[in-house]
């Protein structure tokens, strides 16, 4: 049985000193478990597994194999940045596999919100354990799991845990941050030369933007909601706002509305911005974004997105609404 309780002498990671040592602690750990075998780590691009696979590189270099699965439903520049920084940066063993028509194709037709989840977390156990069988000689998973993960027995995030894998491909768990808190895997993330568009982004939901082009998802209305969301987001870093707002994105609902552009009438989708803050993701306020801002990033959506007529700001905290709208 491993032990799941954070030491009580161990200390809280606050300052790069702390960080550094727990990564030279991390390292001979590390090498002591898995040796010169085989580690294979689904690399999301998100925190966790960021932090983790740029451990584990330091650990085992090569050794590491880094699974990046694009199911066509991460922000814009997201994957370009995973290959970005592991390949060529860090040189990582990375395995980039495309699997956005098989998802797209999976999720047609598709509208119940729970059932979206579902398609997109089993075609990711399915895509993942291919490739899991094309590499040989393979032992040990590493999975960003950190201690909020264990200490909420609720909801697991899909994306990290690969639970799900048939029984002749049972790994044992590297897992180097589940004593850390999520400011904590940062300063980590941060000493491991990490870009902080990548330590400090803030959370984005496993099943990515497929939640948030509501209803059945069309790859025309997923790219309103892709290029809506990094408007968004870059007018929201120019205004200084990045790393203050707990988390920011779009919404493109699946009907249409008239409007107008260049004299011509138009029946077009609407989208709604959506910016929130919250302690514990269970209750939320809404951002009180200025309004020269919101006239700014409506502006540029409605000129830069096609098929978009019309900007909302849903004033709504959590409860009576959560923060995702599926
Ligand atoms: P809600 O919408 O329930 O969201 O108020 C609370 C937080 O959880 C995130 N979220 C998810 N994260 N898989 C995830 O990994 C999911 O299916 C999922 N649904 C919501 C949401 O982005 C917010 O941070």
């Amino acid at each position: 049985m491993q032990n799941n309780k954070r030491p009580e002498t161990m200390e809280r990671i606050t300052t790069p000193e702390l960080a550094q040592a727990f990564i030279a602690e991390q390292i001979a750990a590390i090498k002591a478990q898995v040796g010169d075998k085989k580690v294979l780590l689904a690399l999301s691009g998100g925190v966790d597994s960021s932090v983790v696979a740029a451990l584990l590189i330091r650990a085992i270099g090569k050794n590491l194999a880094c699974v990046h699965v694009n199911h066509g439903l991460l922000r814009k520049g997201e994957p370009e940045q995973v290959i970005q920084v592991f390949r060529h940066e860090m040189d990582a063993n990375l395995v980039y596999v495309d699997a956005v028509d098989r998802f797209l194709d999976k999720l047609a037709g598709v509208s119940e919100p729970e059932q979206k989840r579902k398609i997109i977390g089993a075609e990711f156990i399915r895509v993942f354990e291919e490739e899991a069988r094309k590499l040989e000689g393979i032992r040990f998973l590493a999975q960003g799991t950190i201690y909020p993960d264990i200490l909420e027995s609720g909801p697991v995030k899909a994306h990290h845990n690969v639970g799900g894998l048939p029984d002749d491909l049972q790994f044992e768990l590297v897992e180097p941050l589940k004593f850390l808190f999520k400011d904590e895997v940062r300063v980590v993330g941060h000493e491991l030369g990490l870009p902080d568009s990548m330590v400090y982004r803030q959370p984005f939901p496993g099943p990515g933007l497929g939640v948030r082009c509501v209803g059945a998802i069309t790859r025309d209305r997923l790219e309103a909601v892709r290029e809506s969301d990094a408007i968004l987001r870059e007018e929201f870093a120019n205004a200084g706002l990045e790393g203050k707002v707990w988390q920011y994105f779009t919404i493109v609902p699946d009907f249409k509305t008239v409007g107008v552009k260049n004299n011509v009438r138009c029946f077009e989708w609407p989208v709604v911005l959506r910016a929130v803050n919250t302690r514990d993701a269970m209750t939320a306020t809404v951002e009180d974004v200025p309004f020269a801002l919101l006239q700014k990033i409506t502006s540029r959506i409605t000129a830069e997105v096609p098929g978009v007529n019309r900007v909302l700001f849903d004033l709504t905290p959590k409860p009576t609404g959560t923060i995702e709208w599926e």
